[in-house]
C-alpha cells in the first residue's frame, strides 16, 4: 500500500430512507474540506456516468430482485475502479453516501435476499476493500416514515415499500453493526440538527486525529 493510501480514508454514510443522512453529507463534506482535507464526496447508487444511468433505472423500473442487486453492484464496481480507488491512492478522503451495507439491509434485509449472495458479489467485486469508518444514522421506523412523507412528492421503489420492508431493512443495518462493530459509528437521528452536528464535529474530531491531522477549525 502507498503511503498516499495509508492516509487517506473511506467514509460511507447510512440509513433508512428518512433517516436524515442526506441533511447532514454536505455539512460533514464542507467540515472535512475546512479541516484542510481534500475529499471526493459521492454516492451510492451513482457516482460515475454509467452508475447515475443505473441508479434511475434500478429507483424507477421494477425488476427481479437478483436484477436489482447485480445492477447495484454493477454500479458500484464502476464507481470504486474509476473513482473511489483512484482517489485513495491519491491520498485524497473519499465520503460516500451508501456503499456494501446498503446492499445487506435493502436487498438482504428489506427485500429478504439474505446476506450470502451479497457476500459472494462482495467479495469477487470489493476482495478485502472495506469502508474504514460507517456512520449509521439510526431512527425509529415511524420518525423515518414521517420525514419522508413531509419531503418528498414523487416517491421511489424503495421509498413505496411498507413498514415490514423498513423494519427489515433496520434490522439487517443493526446485524451489519454487530457484525463490525470496530467500523460502525451509530448516531442518534431522532435529535436536533444542531445536536447531531456536535456530534458529528466530536467524532470527525477524532478520526482527523487518529490520521495525525490537525481537526482545525471543527
Ligand atoms: P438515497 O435516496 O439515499 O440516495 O438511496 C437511494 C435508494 O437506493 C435508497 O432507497 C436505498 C437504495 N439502495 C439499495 O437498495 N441498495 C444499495 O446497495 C444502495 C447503494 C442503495
Amino acid at each position: 500500500m502507498s503511503d498516499d493510501r495509508r492516509n487517506a480514508c473511506f467514509l460511507t454514510l447510512e440509513g433508512l430512507d428518512g433517516a436524515g443522512k442526506s441533511t447532514h453529507v454536505q455539512w460533514m463534506a464542507d467540515a472535512l474540506r475546512r479541516a484542510g482535507i481534500e475529499l471526493v464526496c459521492t454516492r451510492e447508487p451513482g457516482g460515475t456516468a454509467l452508475g447515475e444511468a443505473l441508479r434511475e433505472l434500478v429507483l424507477r423500473e421494477p425488476m427481479d430482485l437478483r436484477t436489482e442487486t447485480l445492477l447495484m453492484f454493477a454500479a458500484r464496481n464502476e464507481h470504486l475502479r474509476t473513482v473511489i480507488l483512484p482517489a485513495l491512492e491519491r491520498g485524497q478522503w473519499v465520503l460516500c453516501d451508501r456503499f456494501t451495507d446498503a446492499t445487506y439491509a435493502y436487498q438482504g434485509g428489506g427485500r429478504g435476499l439474505g446476506p450470502a449472495p451479497i457476500a459472494a458479489l462482495e467479495a469477487w467485486v470489493q476482495g478485502e476493500f472495506a469502508p474504514d469508518r460507517t456512520f449509521l444514522f439510526d431512527v425509529p421506523l415511524a420518525v423515518a416514515r414521517q420525514r419522508l412523507d413531509e419531503g418528498r412528492d414523487a416517491p421511489d421503489r424503495f421509498e413505496r415499500e411498507g413498514a415490514a420492508f423498513f423494519e427489515r431493512t433496520r434490522a439487517a443495518y443493526h446485524a451489519r453493526v454487530a457484525a463490525h462493530p470496530e467500523r460502525f459509528t451509530v448516531i442518534d437521528s431522532t435529535q436536533s440538527i444542531d445536536h447531531t452536528r456536535g456530534v458529528l464535529a466530536a467524532e470527525l474530531r477524532a478520526l482527523l486525529a487518529s490520521h495525525g491531522r490537525d481537526p482545525g477549525g471543527l
